[in-house]
């Protein structure tokens, strides 16, 4: 590392967007994809890997857009160790202040096997990659996938090579989450160590969580000397997922004694940017998952309650408005007024113009009618609430009744307004949401088949909120639809519909891979 201001700082490459959203069913849409971009651009992290431009059209038009749109992030793509790749990668980041391209091969004996290369003639496809990459570009990230069960000479090697041919960050994956801390920060100081011109550019650290030891490994092998940090929000990836950068970014903070490093994160959007990303993926964070889950900040037992009344460290060993959760206990009702309503989502992290504001108070008054007490996540599901038809969709719900009960079959009386005209039908099911569901798909007959149907209660109550996603696949795409209603069967016949229209929109959108 050239630049000594470096020395104590962590850079925090984001992959959010490419290696979770790679994990299957996180599938996101392209607006959705531009929304979290932002979002990582305003907390702070340095460089966002904005997708695989050469898998797909809609990845290559998200990586450019986002290139085209960030303020302060690198915008990072991912290619293979192939030039049609890095051209395509190139392509789509170029629109960036800071682009950067990120090109990988997988190094150790099982990953050699499949493209049946030897170790010279892999020496050789690195070399003529990364150098035809640094000739397009003058940030260049290198993988050698699979790094931690490469041999240990073999990986000095081929990290000599890229770093020879222009590479200006090395990333040590453990791909398959099989390193363990102590080995992760060996694997580090052995590259410092041994590798020609090591000192000279930035090396990356990239876990896998398949033993739940992602965050530690990456935390090692900063302590070894990496700076740059890769990791998801909640944690999103491949099997058991990446390294959390929450998980990174405040254990960087509150232990800042023992691990004197910083990074440029505003932790106070922590918050909001997990729940954006739990929603936009489908993929619901675990109450108890460090820093974001629910109950990260939750005291039940009387013991922790009364030492969190006298003194909250007793407890806690950081502060929730860290991390963004508001303290206030501000609950809202069908009394709070606009002003009210606008203040509580500032807190929480949405600042709307005029326009949305009189929109999300009508949706919010309609909630406040139903429910006594509004409470921050109601705000928040109402907020991230999809599937409340919004002007554009072609189908939209207009109107549900189910009849339930004891004796069946349950029935669904359902009308659907479809591209401006209202059709109606009644169907039964096994259960209400299933009567519902057949009711839709005789409307709008279609070949998608549903994945997950995932409910969940945003409060406590018998009034409260359930949050419902919907994963549909056709044709190999995959989507997440969205709802949140106080009745249940209202939010999944939304979801559904949801999901639905977001099919629609691809099949309009996607070019053939
Ligand atoms: O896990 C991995 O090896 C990767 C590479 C593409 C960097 O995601
Ligand atoms: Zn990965």
């Amino acid at each position: 590392m050239n630049d000594t201001a470096i020395q104590d700082r962590v850079l925090i490459f984001d992959t959010t967007l490419r290696d979770g959203e790679q994990s299957p069913g996180a599938t996101m849409s392209h607006n959705e994809k531009l929304e979290i971009a932002q979002l990582l651009d305003e907390m702070g992290v340095d460089i966002i890997e904005a997708g695989f431009p050469i898998a797909s059209e809609g990845d290559f038009n998200a990586v450019s857009e986002i290139a085209a749109r960030s303020q302060n992030a690198v915008i990072c793509g991912l290619s293979r160790a192939d030039n049609r790749d890095i051209d395509r990668c190139w392509e789509a980041v170029k629109h960036a202040k800071q682009p950067r391209i990120h090109t990988f091969i997988g190094t150790s004996p099982l990953h050699r096997a499949i493209p049946n290369l030897n170790q010279d003639e892999m020496v050789e496809r690195i070399h003529d990659t990364v150098t035809h990459a640094r000739n397009l570009c003058d940030n260049i990230q290198w993988s050698p996938m699979d790094a931690t069960r490469t041999e240990d000479d073999y990986l000095c090697r081929v990290v000599e090579v890229a770093i020879k041919a222009g590479a200006t960050t090395i990333n040590i994956p453990d791909t398959v989450g099989y390193t363990a801390p102590r080995e992760s920060a060996e694997l580090i100081r052995m590259l410092l160590e041994k590798v020609p011109g090591a000192d000279e550019i930035i090396f990356a650290t990239h876990c896998h969580n398949d033993l739940g030891m992602a965050t530690a490994n990456s935390l090692a092998a900063v302590e070894a000397g990496a700076r740059q940090v890769e990791c998801t929000i909640n944690g999103l990836g491949e099997r058991a997922g990446n390294t959390a950068l929450e998980e990174v970014v405040m254990a960087l903070k509150v232990r800042n004694d023992i691990m004197p490093y910083r990074t440029d994160i505003d932790t106070t959007k922590i918050m909001n940017i997990s729940r954006r990303v739990a929603t936009v993926s489908g993929f619901q964070v675990q109450y108890n998952k460090a820093i974001v889950g629910k109950n990260a900040f939750a005291h039940e037992s009387g013991i922790h309650q009364d030492g969190m009344l006298k003194n909250a460290e007793t407890f806690e060993i950081m502060r929730p408005e860290d991390v963004g959760l508001s303290e206030t206990n501000i609950v809202m009702g069908k009394h709070s007024g606009r002003a009210a309503l606008r203040s509580k989502l500032k807190d929480l992290g949405y600042e709307m113009g005029d326009n949305q504001l009189k929109d999300v108070f009508v949706r919010f008054k309609a909630l406040a009618d139903r429910k006594k007490e509004v409470y921050d996540d109601d705000l928040l599901a109402l907020m991230n609430d999809e599937g409340t038809n919004a002007a554009n969709d072609r189908v939209q719900v207009k109107s549900l009744r189910v009849v339930c009960g004891t004796e069946g079959p349950q029935q669904a009386d359902l009308t659907l307004t479809i591209d401006g005209v209202d059709h109606s039908v009644s169907a039964t099911g096994d259960g209400p949401v299933d009567a519902s569901f057949n009711a839709v798909k005789q409307l709008f007959p279609h070949s998608a088949t549903l994945q997950l149907y995932n409910v969940h209660a945003v409060t406590e109550g018998t009034d409260a909120q359930a949050t419902v996603s919907v994963r549909m696949e056709e044709a190999g795409k995959i989507v997440v639809g969205q709802s949140a209603d106080t009745d249940t069967v209202v939010a999944s016949a939304r979801a559904y519909v949801n999901a639905l229209n977001k099919l629609l929109v691809r099949r309009e959108k996607t070019a053939p891979a």
